[in-house]
């Protein structure tokens, strides 16, 4: 579990999170406040409020005391500064390419990204001259290779939502770094939790700005140093409360240039999945912590006019203080069953990163488990530290290419605990049959050929799920 620089545990602090609540009224849960209109004591108020910044409410698009809550609570989360909410994990990823390239531009993708990040740039940006290019996730080199002057945003995404490779994040930040170009990262496996996505670098490293936009990281935080004092953010605020707590969110604190952090430049987040928790809820989060370019992206969300419903927003909050504890259970669970499946004569693979000989295990293994966390063969793990590491519950197995497709089908249709649908992160296990050849422009011979099922790992009992993979597999895919 990521320990926070200033002592707490990150788990701790995200339930015990500074909250004001209205005067008289000592709940730490907070409020649900719902609004479009937000009434000025005045003309003149209404005339100077700024709506960019969090000094005051000027209409619900732009924030509520509930909205505001989750944002620095996903700060905290994340390690950032700054945070925006969207309607979606995929609203996140479109609104990020939106506010940052233009016609003439140029942005690279890793070939094994979440489907639709490539479709928006082949559906969308392409519509207004934003080339884009797909590079090989397990290849530094070749991300530097494929960087041009034109190149203004990169994707990182750690590790494939489908085929699983684990990227050398460090690595593929400092290429980033090297050659001023924006990187921003699909942080949803991650939730936070298996590693901080703006500090990549144990030892520190040094940071500089990406070239689409001057920045000023160095101001950056640790994990849970978002704000200094508690943010009245309970709705309750009078006027005098709002100018106090100005006061306090100009006066955010300043690191050391000593502390500066190796990260990506931007974490997009799936709400969606591990910090709703519920499979109830679509929602999703920009995080930066670089001012200029937070009001970039802030610009173009306004003009967008995104905005999250306020039940939503709670429902998140809600979940977050069982975030890591859920996320520790899906982990262990997917474990445990994807080393059971790997000894199934069925399945010629297994992908997934914190197994050994999984594509991209060592880089799993550097940034998310303890240094001597060393796991000796893909059917039980022999941790030599105390420290396993955090994965999140999700997982691709590969079955043997002698069965034929309707096999595979059936195999999913035979499972009765696991439903099929896509997503994850939620309580339900699921299960969605993917054919790989459609979904790789480039040549992936770290993958066996054959059939790929993936599989998001609830919170049932894991017997009952074993169970529920053995029957399935005896009644469709017997021992060829
Ligand atoms: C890696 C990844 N990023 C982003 C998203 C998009 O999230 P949403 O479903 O909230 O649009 C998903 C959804 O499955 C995903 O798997």
């Amino acid at each position: 579990m990521p320990v926070m620089q200033d002592r707490q545990d990150l788990t701790t602090h995200l339930i015990h999170h500074p909250y004001t609540p209205p005067p008289g009224f000592a709940a730490p849960q907070p409020g649900v406040f719902k609004a479009s209109t937000v009434i000025f004591p005045n003309v003149a108020a209404l005339r100077s409020r700024e709506w960019k910044d969090k000094s005051g409410y000027t209409y619900g698009l732009h924030g509520t005391p509930t909205t505001f809550t989750l944002e620095e609570r996903l700060c905290t989360l994340e390690g950032g500064l700054h945070c925006l909410l969207v309607p979606s994990g995929l609203a996140a990823i479109s609104t990020v390419g939106l506010a940052l390239l233009q016609p003439g531009d140029e942005v690279l993708i890793p070939d094994n990204a979440y489907g639709p990040n490539k479709e928006f740039a082949r559906g969308e940006l392409a519509r207004f001259g934003v080339r884009y290019r797909l590079y090989d996730p397990l290849d530094a080199a070749d991300l530097a290779a494929q960087i041009t002057p034109a190149t203004r945003l990169v994707w990182l995404e750690a590790p494939g939502s489908v085929s699983m490779e684990f990227p050398d994040l460090p690595a593929l930040v400092r290429i980033c770094r090297a050659q001023g170009v924006c990187c921003a990262l699909d942080n949803t496996w991650g939730a936070g939790l298996a590693f901080a996505p703006f500090d990549l670098l144990r030892d520190g490293g040094s940071l500089g700005a990406c070239r689409t936009l001057g920045g000023d990281s160095e101001n950056a935080p640790q994990r849970g140093q978002f704000l200094p004092d508690s943010p009245p953010h309970s709705g309750a605020m009078g006027q005098e409360d709002g100018e106090k707590w100005a006061a306090a969110a100009h006066s955010q604190p300043t690191i050391p240039k000593s502390d500066r952090l190796l990260g990506a430049d931007i974490s997009i987040h799936a709400l969606t999945k591990y910090p709703s928790g519920g499979g109830d809820v679509l929602m999703g989060s920009i995080v930066t912590r670089d001012a200029a370019l937070h009001q970039r992206l802030q610009r173009t969300h306004m003009h967008l006019g995104l905005g999250v419903g306020a039940n939503d927003a709670e429902a998140v909050l809600r979940a977050l203080p069982s975030l890591a504890l859920r996320y520790r259970a899906h982990d262990v669970a997917a474990r445990t069953l994807a080393r059971w499946l790997a000894q199934q004569s069925q399945v010629v693979q297994v992908l997934h990163p914190a197994l050994p000989g999984a594509p991209g295990h060592a880089h799993w293994r550097a940034l998310c488990a303890g240094a001597s966390g060393v796991v000796q063969d893909a059917t039980k793990e022999v941790a030599t530290s105390a420290d396993p590491g955090l994965a999140a519950g999700l997982f691709s197995i590969i079955f043997d290419a002698r069965y034929r497709a309707e096999q595979v089908d059936a195999f999913c249709d035979a499972l009765r605990l696991f439903k099929i649908g896509y997503s994850w992160g939620g309580p339900i296990s699921l299960v969605v049959p993917y054919e790989l050849a459609a979904m790789r422009s480039r040549a992936a011979p770290h993958l066996q050929p054959g059939h790929l099922v993936r599989f998001s790992i609830g919170l049932e009992a894991v017997a009952d799920l074993q169970r529920d993979l053995q029957q399935a597999l005896a009644q469709a895919l017997p021992p060829l």
